[in-house]
């Protein structure tokens, strides 16, 4: 069992703009990284950014529900490289920011550079929930919230 604990609003650690994971050291992050999966599915998020756990790395989990693939997917120093001019609105939560809700007008298409912890460099591309969550949990790595940007 993971004995990560949940940081929610208001807190500096989530107004904190992160910083990169050296690439030498990624394999230090692995049971970080687990533990955050871990923690994402024990508080019942679809993704969870590193400043959520205490942490201000660049470092963020993303749930299978969302992506359809087979693992959780464990991503650290993304580069958001294309965000469509479209957007559109749809009602978020956050982990961090406990009861409360409210719609977040985003871009509909997204491109986002991200490594693994095994050093691979992956290319993601997202429409949909997908393309929210990564929108989401980059923001977190941004120090941004979605208070600052309900409609
Ligand atoms: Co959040």
């Amino acid at each position: 069992m993971t004995t990560l604990k949940l940081v929610t609003q208001p807190n500096k650690i989530l107004r904190t703009v992160s910083i990169d994971i050296a690439r030498e050291t990624f394999s230090e992050y692995k049971k970080l990284g687990e533990e955050m999966v871990e923690a994402m599915l024990k508080y019942e998020g679809i993704g969870l950014a590193a400043p959520q756990i205490g942490r201000n790395i660049n470092m963020f989990t993303i749930n299978k529900d969302v992506t359809l693939g087979e693992d959780h997917l464990i991503l650290c120093n993304p580069k958001i490289v294309f965000l469509s001019k479209g957007t559109n609105v749809m009602e978020e939560g956050c982990l961090s920011c406990p009861k409360i809700y409210g719609d977040v007008s985003r871009s509909e298409k997204i491109r986002v550079k991200a490594f693994s912890l095994d050093g691979v460099l992956h290319t993601f591309k997202a429409k949909g929930l997908l393309a929210k969550v990564f929108q989401h949990e980059i923001d977190h790595l941004n120090g941004t919230l979605i208070l600052d940007k309900f409609e």
